[in-house]
């Protein structure tokens, strides 16, 4: 027994939109996720699973992007307070590269950027330069490059390592 002819227009209207649901359901499943990630533009979930030192397992998944030894993996910039901002401001023009090779105290890294702000078009980073110079600071300071003269040891200075 065949439908009757007079149903067939809204068999097929309940057959599409039942296709509509599934694809529509399905698309969302396969990409909603990540395009909100995309969207928002930064690591999800970076509080829950921030890098902590001393954790057993020192691979951290941030959103879609890995978390190392406190390298994000992606860009090879340290995992630390303010990344997300330095990420966002300082790999808009060029590599994070030219970030992580660089070594300056907060000073030499004012200068980096009010130099690239007279000469190459970086633009007035308002509230988040603070937040950025204490980052690039804090994480490329000029001690951390391999080399330094030999101690004096009535020059050094003992101080109280913060972890945070
Ligand atoms: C508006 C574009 C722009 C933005 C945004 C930007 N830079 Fe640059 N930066 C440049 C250009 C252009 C150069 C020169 C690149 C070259 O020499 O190949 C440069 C060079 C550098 C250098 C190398 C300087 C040197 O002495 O060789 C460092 C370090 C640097 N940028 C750090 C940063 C940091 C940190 C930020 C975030 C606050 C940042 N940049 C954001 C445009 C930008």
């Amino acid at each position: 027994m065949s439908p009757r002819p007079d149903l067939l227009p809204a068999l097929l209207g309940l057959f599409n939109f039942v296709l509509v649901v599934i694809t529509a359901t399905l698309l969302y499943l396969l990409f909603g996720p990540n395009l909100i990630d995309t969207y928002r533009n930064q690591p999800v979930a970076m509080e829950q699973n921030a890098y902590r030192p001393g954790s057993d397992d020192n691979t951290t998944e941030v959103g879609q992007d890995k978390v190392v030894d406190g390298i994000h993996l992606q860009t090879g910039l340290i995992y630390a307070e303010g990344f997300n901002i330095v990420r966002g401001t300082c790999t808009a023009c060029h590599s994070a590269k030219l970030v992580t090779q660089n070594r300056a105290t907060r000073e030499g890294w004012m200068e980096m950027i009010r130099w690239m702000q007279a000469k190459q078009g970086l633009w007035d980073l308002g509230d988040n330069e603070p937040i950025i110079l204490s980052y690039l600071a804090a994480n490329y300071a000029p001690q951390e490059t391999g080399r330094r003269s030999n101690l004096q040891v009535d020059e050094i200075e003992w101080y109280i390592l913060e972890m945070n």
